[in-house]
């Protein structure tokens, strides 16, 4: 029988909580007490978060990851049967060993954090000779100081690189949430802007704000900066010449919706889920001369992910784009940071 051979445990309650059916599998993965079927779940698995899950009076489909010895068990449970009368419902939990997939994730970033380290160390020294030599231009041959300046570009664009790969692993590797505060937004804003100010110059691009005063959400700070932060690079690089950045906050209900607008190139609607993962480029070829790794966005969807943000986007080709983060109020019995 297929459930008795599945690698997945497979537990079956009936409308009354109690367990009707128990694979061998489920057996391997779980504390139970001795002959489980027919005992109430509660009483019979000695997990009492899996047990929580079984409760018949529950509707939801439910996922849980959680430890259990020293493996790794997702945990999926579902209601049997359609409740039409309202009444219990008997419920269906799967299962499944993720340690070694776990195990594996882990070696994959731990993987890549190390590359990138290593690497970081040549890549930056090249960098940094070659933007001294450029310092003194003018005793540089003209040919030569064309060559110094593609080096020092990739150079810099692998340091970045890099950069942002750690970072990214550093995100991945942590369990769980970030640690969450009251943040002001208006002084992150700020420090975002100013950061890309002289990039923004070139350009002639107008710099400006709206409903930033008095707005305190939950969230970590470090991770706001950068998600604005990347955001607003992103602004930078994808407007036309003489284009307007805006970022602002609405009240969204609870909370705060930031907002970073641009008037520039925009993106097809097609692509909106596509830019958010790793090294997804819309148009490889334009992306790469205005520089940047690909990455940004995808950082930015990984921060909102541990921060509880909501991360939404709306932008049409041809004009412009909303990036918006939805992050709840602080309320003032919260220390702001
Ligand atoms: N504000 C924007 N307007 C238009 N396209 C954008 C914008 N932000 C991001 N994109 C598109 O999404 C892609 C991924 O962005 P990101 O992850 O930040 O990488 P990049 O280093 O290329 O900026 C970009 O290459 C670009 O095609
Ligand atoms: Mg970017």
């Amino acid at each position: 029988m297929l459930v008795e051979a599945s690698p997945n445990g497979v537990i079956v309650t009936d409308d009354q909580g109690r367990l009707v059916r128990v694979n061998p599998a489920c057996s391997r993965m779980l504390p139970l007490v001795g002959d489980p079927v027919g005992r109430l779940a509660r009483d019979a698995v000695l997990v009492p978060e899996i047990a929580a899950l079984l409760d018949p009076d529950r509707d939801d489909r439910p996922e849980l990851m959680i430890a259990v010895g020293h493996h790794e068990l997702l945990v999926r449970a579902v209601s049997l049967a359609d409740r039409a009368d309202g009444g219990r419902r008997g419920r269906l939990a799967l299962l499944e060993d993720v340690t070694k997939l776990r195990r594996a994730e882990q070696y994959r970033s731990e993987f890549v954090a190390n590359v990138s380290h290593e690497l970081r160390t040549p890549a930056t020294a090249i960098a940094g000779y070659a933007e001294t030599l450029l310092e003194d231009r003018d005793q540089l041959d003209p040919h030569v100081a064309r060559m110094v300046e593609v080096i020092s570009r990739n150079a810099r664009r692998l340091t970045d690189l890099f950069d942002d790969l750690l970072y990214l692993s550093r995100i991945d590797a942590q369990e769980g949430p970030l640690p969450l505060s009251a943040v002001v937004v208006a002084p992150v804003v700020t420090e975002c802007l100013d950061k890309i100010a002289a990039a923004a110059a070139t350009k002639d691009l107008t710099l400006q704000t709206f409903g930033l005063d008095g707005v305190r959400v939950i969230a970590n700070r470090e991770a706001l900066g950068h998600v604005v932060g990347n955001l607003v690079e992103n602004a930078v690089k994808y407007s036309h010449h003489g284009g307007v950045i805006t970022v602002g906050a609405r009240r969204r209900g609870s909370g705060w919706r930031i907002e970073v607008i641009d008037v520039g190139i925009g993106i097809e609607p097609s692509q909106h889920d596509r830019v958010f993962e790793r090294f997804y480029r819309v148009d490889k070829g334009r992306s790469r001369a205005a520089g940047g790794t690909g990455l940004g966005l995808a950082i930015v969807a990984r921060l909102c992910d541990k921060i509880g943000a909501e991360l939404s986007l709306r932008s049409q080709l041809g004009s412009g784009s909303v990036f918006r983060v939805l992050l709840p109020q602080a309320d003032d019995a919260i220390a702001a940071s």
